[in-house]
């Protein structure tokens, strides 16, 4: 039999434990859950904390009552993201990250000449895993170039079995008596393509085609001649020589070629020369002074050019004005006058000191 005080005092012991201090809502603790969450605890009601999905801790989960004083015991529990594989280089591209932990997500882009196979960016997952997967930085590359018609392919190397990397180029050559409209070297785009490829246009049936490079016969200048290859038709690349008869020069070259366009490269014609405009005169021929009636004895060519002296009266001094033989016409300048032999006291303009 238990004495009644004894009955009474358990009786009172039995109240204070159960009425005893209730634990407040844990304190929150980054990344991680409580189960139960709830407002207060009982004493002797259990807790459990564990890292969220993506985080773990170093010693895993961690248990605990509520206790009699109604205050949790110190947490230690710390829960740190997962961390995925080191992702920092990428062959032949470039990596964008701030960390490989969880839930970062990290990008990815290729140098030049390089194409993403795979996704531009991946997740580090809660299983630290990178999703989708790390892509690769292929090479780009062209197929075998196409051979437009009427050309060859004079240059290509392809370095990449029969493909060619970015940047690689082909150069065409077109068949004889075919012109080269656009560029004849192509290169590797970065999307794996060719730049645009040249046409060769020649000798078809196509009238379009065929004015693109067959030349008119040339016309004889009017007091010259011209020389052209003694074919039925003259293509590109054909040539044709103008010459002037005597007295005359050409304005122009001497030799012309059949363009890709059809015509020829320049027209050149005959101009007359200028008989000498004066008996005697000093002048200025290509900065140095001459004697006109010898330099020029057989008269002036089309285009020539001199100058005259001419006095200054009033200052003394002399002078020069320009003169140019144009097609068998030469200006003298007013301003000159030539110098006679009989009036031996008067200095020649050419022999003044200059203004
Ligand atoms: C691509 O990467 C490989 C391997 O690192 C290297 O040998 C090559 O030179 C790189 N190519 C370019 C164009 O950077
Ligand atoms: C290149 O092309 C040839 C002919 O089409 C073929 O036989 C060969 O297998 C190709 N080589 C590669 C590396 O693709
Ligand atoms: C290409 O070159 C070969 C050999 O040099 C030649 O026989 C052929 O006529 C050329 N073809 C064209 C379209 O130029
Ligand atoms: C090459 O491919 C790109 C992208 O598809 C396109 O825009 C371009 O026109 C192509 N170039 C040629 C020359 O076909
Ligand atoms: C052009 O036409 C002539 C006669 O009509 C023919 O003999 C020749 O083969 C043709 N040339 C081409 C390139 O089609
Ligand atoms: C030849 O034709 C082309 C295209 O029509 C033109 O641009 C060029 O100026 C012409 N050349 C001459 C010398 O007339």
């Amino acid at each position: 039999m238990f004495p009644p005080v004894l009955i009474l005092l358990s009786g009172f012991l039995c109240h204070v434990a159960i009425a005893g201090r209730t634990c407040p809502k844990p304190d929150e603790l980054p990344f991680s859950t409580v189960v139960p969450l709830k407002q207060s605890y009982e004493p002797g009601e259990q807790i459990v904390f564990s890292c969220r999905p993506g985080y773990v801790s170093r010693g895993g989960i961690r248990r605990f009552t509520c206790p009699l004083t109604g205050m949790w015991p110190i947490n230690t529990l710390k829960c740190m993201p997962r961390v995925c594989p080191f992702a920092g280089i990428l062959e032949n591209g470039t990596v964008r990250y701030t960390t490989f932990e969880y839930p970062n997500t990290i990008s990815f882009s290729c140098h030049t000449g390089f194409y993403l196979k795979g996704a531009s960016s991946a997740r580090c997952t809660e299983e630290g895993k990178w999703s989708p997967d790390i892509p690769v930085c292929a090479p780009i590359t062209c197929p075998p170039p196409p051979i437009p018609k009427f050309a060859n392919l004079s240059v290509y190397k392809p370095l990449a079995g029969n493909n060619s990397f970015y940047g690689g180029k082909a150069v065409f050559t077109c068949s004889p008596h075919h012109a080269m409209f656009g560029s004849d070297t192509i290169t590797c785009t970065e999307h794996g393509n060719w730049t645009k490829l040249p046409e060769c246009r020649g000798e078809s049936n196509n009238s379009w085609e065929r004015r693109a490079s067959l030349c008119p016969f040339p016309s004889r200048p009017d007091n010259g001649f011209v020389n052209y290859p003694a074919n039925p038709v003259l293509f590109y690349k054909d040539t044709a020589t103008f010459g002037c008869h005597e007295t005359y020069s050409l304005d122009g070259p001497e030799e012309v070629e059949c363009s890709k366009f059809g015509n020829w490269s320049a027209q050149p014609s005959c101009k007359a020369s200028c008989k000498l405009p004066v008996k005697k005169a000093t002048v200025i021929y290509e900065g140095e002074r001459v004697a006109i009636q010898n330099r020029f004895k057989n008269g002036m060519l089309h285009g020539q050019k001199v100058s005259f002296f001419c006095k200054n009266k009033e200052k003394k001094c002399s002078y020069t004005e320009d003169a140019q033989c144009i097609d068998g016409t030469i200006e003298i300048p007013k301003c000159f006058k030539e110098h006679s032999s009989l009036a031996f006291w008067k200095t020649d303009a050419s022999d003044v000191k200059p203004c």
